[in-house]
Formats: C-alpha cells, structure tokens, sequence
C-alpha cells in the first residue's frame, strides 16, 4: 500500500520539532479527522535557513511533511510557496488515493508559516483559507 520511500520517512521523519526563535509560525487542521500540523521556520533574507515540523496526524502526514521540509529547506519563501502536495507525492513515490489529502496539510502549513512570516514584515497577507479534509 505505502511505498518504501514513505515507509521510510514515516520510519525516520525528518526535521521534526520546533525551533524556538522561529520567524514564521504556521498550523493548520482539520476538525473533522483531528489532524493538526505546525510549521516553524527560521528565515533569513527571503530564504529558509531552517525548518521543523510537529503533527499530531496519521503516518501519510508525517512522511510528507517530512519529505516536503526536505524539499523547502535552502530555498527562498516563493520557490517554497510554487511546492505542491503533488511534487511532494511524486519524490515519495506515490500515495494511496484515500491519503492524498494528508499531504495537502504539509503544503497548506508551509503556506500558512511563510504568511505569518510575510504578516510580521508588515505585508498585507489575506487570512489562511481553511483547510477542510474530506472524510
Ligand atoms: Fe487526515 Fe491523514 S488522516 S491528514
């Protein structure tokens, strides 16, 4: 059902955490399922030195949220907000249909703590749209 590069990541997440002087913040959930993912970055000059991850979500979720604080880390904030839960899925090889949603939450917390980033350098950021998980 999971190939091995997301039993691998579930296995051994990376970047998992918080970072305490963390610049950009971001969760989001899901009332329905009680899934949630916080997102801490620390970023310097538009570009994410560092990124931890804490979820309270099932083993799809942690395993793309890994891989996809891999696939952030090193770039600027707007290479960060073009990542897709697609391209996440495609470098883990894949996910059940029933599971793709769960990355959608790894996605929409890198959006929501690059916004509180942009928010707190006095942009006018639109509040986070909500994330509904559909089961
Ligand atoms: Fe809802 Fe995985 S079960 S995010």
């Amino acid at each position: 059902m999971y190939s091995e590069k997301v039993m691998e990541h579930f296995a051994n997440p990376r970047n998992v955490g918080e970072i305490p002087d963390a610049n950009a913040v971001g969760q989001v959930g899901n009332a329905k399922c009680g899934d949630i993912m916080k997102m801490y970055m620390k970023i310097e000059d538009n570009v994410i030195k560092d990124v931890k991850f804490k979820t309270f979500g099932c083993g799809a979720a942690i395993a793309t949220s890994s891989m996809a604080t891999e696939m952030v880390k090193g770039k600027t904030v707007d290479e960060a907000l073009t990542l897709t839960n697609k391209a996440v899925m495609e470098a883990l090889d894949g996910l059940p249909k029933e599971k793709i949603h769960c990355s959608v939450l790894a996605e929409e917390a890198i959006q929501s703590a690059i916004n509180d980033y942009r928010r707190r350098n006095g942009e006018d950021v639109p509040e986070d749209k909500e994330y509904t998980c559909e089961h």
